[in-house]
């Protein structure tokens, strides 16, 4: 019958417990027991609250826990009650053999001035974690790597059992290195890391010898620490590992365990035998901040970049634009499918593109974390646009699939390649939110066809993100949120974000903000309690006009929610649509972003960004994302969507489904779309006005707009 890791530790704790005890009656017996009973056994006296302070106690005390005597009820209790149990018979055993005639005379493996080291070193930082490998690997090879990379990661290594033979194998590894102690050729002897552990407690925790739960919640807390076991473990191994368990330090196992034993974050088991895959596994447990390493492209990066603009003339390669498709995704993904640190680029490197061309990419940024909720996504995603614009050389606007992008000829001679990107990406993810994801990778697209397969899929998963809002409005909620990360660009502007009219850049949502503020208390997105409403119409409240007063600083001091006309909130550059008012029309007419031509307005969408954006209030004018178009919150207080006379085609038919909808609950007529100008009708208000008289737009029934 296959035992439960439950029954191992237990049946490893009885065996120890049994030879503990036999090795106190020897020891009476041969009037060794000359040891400081507090110095040599520090956690055993930790462990036993003091019950134990000398032999006889201890003796006794085993007597009376042979077997269990807990009512401990859940397995996890049971695990840890046995490894409690585990430490202190492991602890007596190694001490008292040590000091028996015949015995080495000395556990002292690390003495005081070397644990102050390693205790120093890890409260400095210098030193990342111990790790305590226990058990032998079935696969040498696996096993030196293991020790390796933890070493390269700056963890000091402790080695117990079988693995301290495979290491010493390693020629590279063996030679003398003060980052690997070998403990003993038995699993067991992992005890003395632990005894270890527990003295580097008294030495820097201002702990006194036997305080237990002072103990238990430095290790808990303070020491990060963390046990991989190797191979199938026998008894004892099972123990320790239970052991360190109850101290509160997590364990890995290489070895399948079934979902039902495994604790999650104090005992998991890695899915493949690889040691990455061990080593990433048990500093997610024990939230172990590993150094990030440096960021070594050839262009600085530097949020002073931010603003930085690439003209034309001088881009070596633009991405997205008018003829080619560029997005940016990000993919909360399980821990399986993600390669940690991985960067691929799919597709021809810089070098394979020629000077000038317009390029289409796909930017996929992978993450993992135990602290990652889906409603991170969006936020996460939107600072892909930040990141990027932090590269000297870079510049990058819009997000998902309206991304443009472009790299400088001056970068490129620099060496700058597509993957830098993904350096660029790596990096910045890693360092910013280290505390939420513990893995990513990152997949740049440039080949065509891929891009255009990728990006379906992409837009698949806009479009879910977009519904979880659907059905919430403005009245529903009592918080809105802000948005002050474009202030690196526009230093005064703020969006305000509702659930039914999102960021600008089409790229941040209530939700997002919402999430965004839960990561992060200090961020850029802040919660603004409605409180009292001064125009329901126009969509004014006292506190917003607060917050934008002083967020403004204060340029802004009044803000409508509702219309374009009177003190409309403001716009920076990033927006992904811009109205204007027609004065002949009585109308709005709204330009998309990838819209080059003429409008009714008399200005390009280029000149219409000069106008508005910048975060001044300019009525008339406004910046939208082309989902806040369909909008319940659509200028309302001047009409609505009854005032739309005229948009860009392709922004039009991308939207017309939803605006039909949206009209025929307004009762606007089934088909209110057809009776929109686009470029195709005309460029100029005269152009389009027989057009909408012939369509009896419904523009014209409503009050005159200025
Ligand atoms: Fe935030 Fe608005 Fe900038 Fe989007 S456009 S990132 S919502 S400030
Ligand atoms: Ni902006
Ligand atoms: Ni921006």
């Amino acid at each position: 019958m296959v035992m439960t890791f439950r029954q191992q530790a237990e049946q490893g704790a009885q065996k120890l417990v049994t030879a503990a005890g036999q090795q106190l009656a020897q020891d009476n017996m041969l009037g060794t027991r000359k040891m400081d009973f507090q110095q040599w056994l520090p956690l055993t006296a930790a462990l036993s609250g003091n019950q134990c302070n000398d032999y006889d106690a201890l003796a006794q005390y085993f007597a009376e826990n042979h077997v269990k005597k807990t009512q401990a009820s859940t397995e996890r209790e049971l695990i840890l009650e046995a490894g409690w149990r585990s430490l202190m018979a492991a602890e007596t055993c190694q001490a008292l053999r040590a000091m028996a005639p015949g015995g080495v005379g000395n556990t002292d493996l690390l003495p005081d001035n070397v644990l102050r080291k390693i205790g120093v070193a890890i409260v400095d930082g210098t030193m990342a974690a111990i790790a305590i490998i226990c058990g032998t690997s079935e696969d040498d090879i696996v096993a030196s790597n293991l020790v390796e990379e933890l070493r390269d990661k700056g963890i000091l290594v402790m080695l117990a059992g079988g693995i301290v033979e495979q290491y010493s194998g390693n020629q590279s590894l063996a030679q003398a290195d003060n980052h690997i102690i070998p403990l003993g050729k038995e699993a067991v002897h992992a005890i003395h890391a632990f005894t270890a552990a527990a003295r580097i407690g008294f030495l820097l925790g201002n702990i006194v010898p036997g305080d237990r739960d002072r103990l238990l919640t430095f290790l808990a807390t303070r020491l990060p620490a963390f046990v991989i076991s190797l191979g199938s473990q026998q008894l004892e191994q099972a123990a320790v590992c239970a052991g360190a368990m109850s101290l509160g330090i997590p364990v890995v196992s290489d070895q399948p365990l079934p979902p039902e034993e495994e604790i999650a974050g104090l005992f998991e088991t890695a899915r493949i035998n690889n040691g990455s895959e061990l080593i990433n596994l048990a500093i997610e447990m024990k939230e172990i901040k590993v150094k990030v390493t440096p960021l070594q492209i050839p262009i600085k990066v530097n949020p002073a970049y931010e603003g930085e603009i690439v003209r034309k003339q001088d881009t070596w390669v633009e991405f997205g634009g008018n003829k080619v498709t560029a997005f940016e995704w990000l993919q909360m993904v399980g821990k399986e499918d993600i390669d940690d640190g991985r960067i691929t680029v799919i597709g021809p490197e810089i070098n394979e593109i020629p000077e000038g061309s317009e390029w289409p990419l796909g930017i996929v940024v992978k993450v993992y974390g135990r602290k990652m909720q889906q409603d991170f996504v969006g936020i996460m995603e939107r600072r892909i646009h930040y990141f990027i614009s932090y590269g000297e050389g870079l510049w990058h606007i819009a997000g998902r699939d309206l991304v443009r992008m472009r790299i400088s000829k001056e970068a490129r001679q620099q060496g700058f390649t597509i993957r830098d990107i993904g350096e660029l990406l790596l990096h910045m993810f890693r360092t910013t939110f280290g505390t939420i994801i513990n893995r990513v990778e990152i997949i740049l697209y440039t080949d065509a066809h891929v891009v255009e397969r990728e990006v379906k899929a992409a837009r698949e998963f806009y479009a879910i993100r977009d519904q979880h809002l659907q059905g919430i409005t403005d009245e529903m909620v009592d918080t809105f949120y802000s948005c002050t990360l474009c202030q690196s660009h526009s230093p005064n502007h703020v969006c305000i974000l509702t659930p039914e009219r999102g960021g600008l850049c089409g790229a941040v949502t209530w939700l997002d903000a919402r999430a965004s503020y839960e990561m992060n208390p200090v961020g850029p997105n802040q919660p603004i309690c409605k409180g009292e409403c001064l125009d329901a119409t126009k969509g004014m409240w006292k506190n917003v006009n607060e917050y934008m007063c002083q967020a403004s600083n204060r340029t802004v001091e009044e803000v409508n929610l509702y219309t374009v006309m009177d003190r409309p909130v403001t716009s920076c550059g990033c927006f992904e649509a811009v109205m204007a008012v027609l004065p002949q029309a009585n109308g709005i007419m709204i330009a998309a972003r990838d819209y080059s031509g003429e409008t009714p307005s008399g200005m390009t969408f280029t000149q219409l960004m000069g106008t508005c954006g910048g975060g001044v209030q300019i009525p008339g004018f406004l910046g939208v994302s082309r989902r806040f178009i369909t909008s319940g919150k659509f200028i309302p207080a001047d009409g609505g969507l009854a005032r739309l006379v005229w948009m860009s085609k392709e922004l039009k038919e991308s939207l017309r489904a939803e605006l039909n909808e949206r009209a025929k609950k307004l009762r606007l007529g089934d088909n209110f779309v057809d009776s929109i100008a686009d470029e195709t009708t005309g460029v100029t208000e005269e152009e389009i006005l027989p057009f909408l008289q012939e369509r009896n737009h419904p523009a014209f029934k409503l009050p005159p707009i200025m």
